[in-house]
């Protein structure tokens, strides 16, 4: 059996890394970087002192600040002229997950053409593409270390997860103190992403050893620090751990997958425009009380990690404790149920066969312990609207 890994071949980790993003280009051995953000990164000042550190190493960099969140096939095209006007020949995603994943696939377009539909998974897309810098402002998606872009099709308003080495960056810049102006809901939404990507990347049938270590991590820093980051986002040392551990659970997912969770939060984010972590929030404990029955040492052990379980506890009371910890996780983070988030319920069950289908093609329920069908997915997102 072998296990096929794959990793940003450098990342920079630590306060202040952002000031060394032009030797990190020195190293691809680019010149022509453009900064791919959104619109609050270029107001707060933080692109330009990426802007800065750039032109401190004397490359010829600009700045595409019009990315926006869970980033649309049609949002693409304004950024595919920028990379075009500038003759970019790196693309630095500067931002979340969005302007990360908006820089992944202009990189990719800019070289293949064509609609980002026809990349979208099961496709497993390799070959060409500009190389990607990605520098973290949040700690939840993890995609400065993933092989995933998530594009949402303006068509169809599908979420289409897309896959393969051309979307993993080439250096990864991480820095903490890019998260320390996040606000209390954006901290609790990142922060519980990232958990969901540790603890699914571990529960996932393709879980493998060197998936697990960098998962087990993950889940225990966050289990130690995201009430912490939620209630007091000044503490610089619970910052960092959290930054750490969302690139962690990233490296984790990217090399196993997630799983059921996910599968079901993209088409909420696509229909209802929820943040992603939020959406993952509301499905997380109920879902993860459906999964145990298929992998419950593999839920107790995250139990552990997690701190909501000792090693007094045998797996079956690990795994319930694990989902009371998840119900207790969304009370004390002010998680919402749909209904509360002010979704009607005529829209909500009208859309449930069209969201269990796409949940279903993403491909992710396959990873998940238990295999759900078309049926059971509508029954879950059912139980949790209200
Ligand atoms: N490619 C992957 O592997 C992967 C993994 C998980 C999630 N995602 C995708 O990433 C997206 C979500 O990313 P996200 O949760 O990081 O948020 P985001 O990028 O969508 O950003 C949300 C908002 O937070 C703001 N923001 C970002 N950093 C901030 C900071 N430091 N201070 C204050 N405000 C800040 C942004 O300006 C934006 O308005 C979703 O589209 C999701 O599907 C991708
Ligand atoms: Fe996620």
């Amino acid at each position: 059996m072998t296990f096929h890994i794959a990793l940003p071949r450098t990342m920079k980790i630590g306060a202040g890394a952002v000031r060394e993003l032009g030797d990190v280009i020195a190293e691809i051995g680019a010149r022509r970087p453009l900064i791919v953000t959104d619109p609050f990164m270029q107001k707060s000042g933080t692109a330009d002192i990426a802007l800065q550190a750039l032109h401190e190493n004397g490359f010829e960099a600009a700045v595409f600040a019009e990315t926006v969140p869970d980033p649309t096939t049609d949002s693409l095209a304004a950024g595919l002229a920028a990379v075009r006007q500038h003759d970019a020949d790196v693309l630095v995603g500067l931002g979340g997950g969005s302007s990360i994943d908006t820089a992944k696939a202009l990189g990719f377009l800019s070289k293949r053409g064509g609609p980002m539909r026809q990349y979208k998974a099961p496709r497993r897309n390799t070959g060409p593409s500009l190389p990607v810098v990605a520098v973290p402002t949040t700690a939840g998606s993890g995609s400065e270390a993933t092989q995933f872009s998530i594009i949402s099709d303006s068509e169809t308003n599908e979420k289409m997860l897309c896959a393969g080495p051309a979307f993993l960056p080439v250096a990864a810049v991480v820095d903490y103190e890019l998260t320390l102006s996040m606000p209390a809901r954006l901290s609790a939404d990142t922060g519980i992403d990232a958990l969901t990507h540790a603890i699914e990347a571990y529960v996932s049938r393709k879980a493998n050893p060197f998936s697990d270590g960098f998962a087990l991590a993950a889940i225990s820093a966050i289990g130690g620090n995201l009430r912490e980051v939620y209630k007091n986002g000044s503490n610089r040392d619970a910052r960092e751990a959290m930054m750490l551990a969302a690139t962690q659970a990233g490296i984790a997912f990217s090399n196993s997958s997630v799983a059921l969770v996910h599968g079901m939060s993209r088409p909420l984010g696509a229909h209802f425009h929820i943040a992603h972590g939020l959406a993952n929030a509301m499905l997380f404990p109920t879902v993860t009380e459906f999964s145990i029955a298929g992998a419950e040492t593999r839920y107790a052990d995250c139990a552990r990690a997690l701190g909501a379980a000792g090693p007094q506890d045998d797996d079956e009371a690990a795994a319930k404790a694990l989902v009371a910890e998840l119900h207790a996780l969304n009370s004390d983070l002010g998680v919402p149920t749909p209904q509360s988030h002010g979704i009607s319920a005529g829209d909500w069950h009208r859309l449930l066969p069209l969201m269990a289908q796409q949940a279903l093609a993403s491909g992710s329920p396959d990873n998940n312990p238990v295999v759900p069908d078309a049926a059971e997915i509508e029954k879950l997102y059912a139980k949790i609207y209200a």
